[in-house]
């Protein structure tokens, strides 16, 4: 194999060319008609009343921090296994993210542990279906209905993934997406925030936006180009040309999920019977739209992580590390005094994991290619 295989990659046919075309030939290539489009198709798509396209999944993180009114001051719960922009989002509010540990089968956040690390300042839990398995759903929301609590639900990895038969993006009270390339759908950069609460939309809808509102009575008592600001928006806008992307990439999702499904069965099978991996299954009552595939080489093995990883990148597959957990960052460690003590479980799965590539485009060669040469490699 001459070219690397990435760990995640677009896949863009001719169709999503033609669309973006259009658009640019259109008249709006931005505020215009394709945004409408693609939060209603993306809307629908996960059982939710409201989306609201923004730049990217970090802006929606942002902006969905900022609707639900965490301020100065605030605490938010956020699993310390995740892209460090699930915890950033609470800083940029000046609120303090209090990191806890995750389970070691889902990898999602403990809510045991969430329930000990809740005081008086805590406003919200920030979830993140890693990987794109969902989290424990049914215990975060008797958890945050107890303390009266806002649920985010970070699903940057997890469109088209489903908890109990509920597709992910009904079940928080705000739901984020992130459409970057290497996610299941994408619009270049992108992201979107979904919702069930008309009150959240129209907040959402102004943050993006410079929190500029019009509406006729205003129009017609000042003019055409009144518009009145309240609160501190920003421009976290999405353009069309990219909206258009996301209606036809959306359209496309369901094969694009059944690929990467039918990759992550192939690696599982492959990898069943060698002992000193740990494979990500699916728990009962989800469905998984895998966004990546984190095998994980236990303290056991001949080879150490460093080894398997530098051979892999050697032959070719750019394997990757999702993520170094967010408690170990010195933005995070050094600020909060964290200790590696309160997280064994992100610690162990992080000493031991690598994603393997998992993107629809890929080919059985290339899933052939990487089952041997990691097979090669833990020799
Ligand atoms: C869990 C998680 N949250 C948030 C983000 C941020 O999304 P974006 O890159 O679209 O800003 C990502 C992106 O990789 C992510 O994986």
């Amino acid at each position: 194999m001459s070219k690397i295989i990435p760990y995640g990659h677009q896949s863009i046919d001719e169709s999503d060319i033609q669309v973006v075309i259009k658009v640019l030939k259109a008249d709006r290539i931005t505020q215009g008609p394709e945004i409408d489009k693609f939060e209603n198709a993306l809307a629908k798509f996960v059982g939710a009343k409201y989306a609201v396209a923004t730049s990217s999944g970090t802006a929606a993180l942002h902006a969905a921090c900022i609707a639900c009114g965490i301020t100065q001051g605030d605490e938010v719960i956020v699993p310390t296994l995740s892209f460090i922009a699930s915890a950033n989002c609470v800083l940029y509010c000046g609120g303090k993210p209090v990191l806890v540990d995750i389970y070691p089968d889902t990898l999602t956040i403990n809510v045991e542990e969430v329930e000990r690390k809740i005081t008086k300042k805590t406003k919200a839990i920030i979830a993140v279906d890693f990987a794109g398995h969902p989290a424990h759903w049914d215990k975060l929301k008797k958890l945050a209905s107890k303390y009266r609590l806002t649920l985010i639900d970070d699903a940057s990895h997890a469109i088209g993934s489903k908890y109990k038969n509920k597709p992910i993006g009904s079940i928080a009270d705000l739901t984020t997406f992130s459409f970057h390339p290497v996610k299941t759908i994408t619009t270049g950069e992108g992201g979107a925030v979904t919702t069930n609460n008309k009150i959240y939309f129209e907040k959402l809808k102004k943050l993006r936006h410079h929190g500029i509102y019009k509406n006729n009575d205003l129009s017609k008592k000042f003019g055409a180009w009144f518009y009145q600001v309240m609160d501190l928006g920003y421009n976290y806008r999405m353009t069309d040309i990219q909206a258009a992307l996301g209606v036809s990439q959306l359209s496309k999702i369901d094969q694009f999920i059944k690929k990467r499904r039918r990759i992550w069965q192939k690696y599982n099978q492959a990898f069943g019977k060698i002992h000193e991996l740990t494979l990500p299954t699916e728990q009962n009552g989800c469905f998984c739209a895998w966004h990546i595939y984190t095998v994980r080489l236990k303290a056991k093995a001949k080879k150490s992580r460093r080894q398997v990883f530098d051979f892999l990148r050697k032959a070719g597959i750019g394997v990757q590390v999702h993520y170094i957990p967010i408690h170990m960052l010195d933005l995070y460690r050094k600020r909060f005094r964290l200790k590696a003590i309160s997280f064994p479980v992100a610690e162990q799965y992080y000493k031991e994991t690598m994603s393997l590539p998992l993107f629809a485009k890929m080919t059985d060669k290339e899933v052939n290619f990487v089952i041997k040469t990691l097979k090669d490699a833990i020799r």
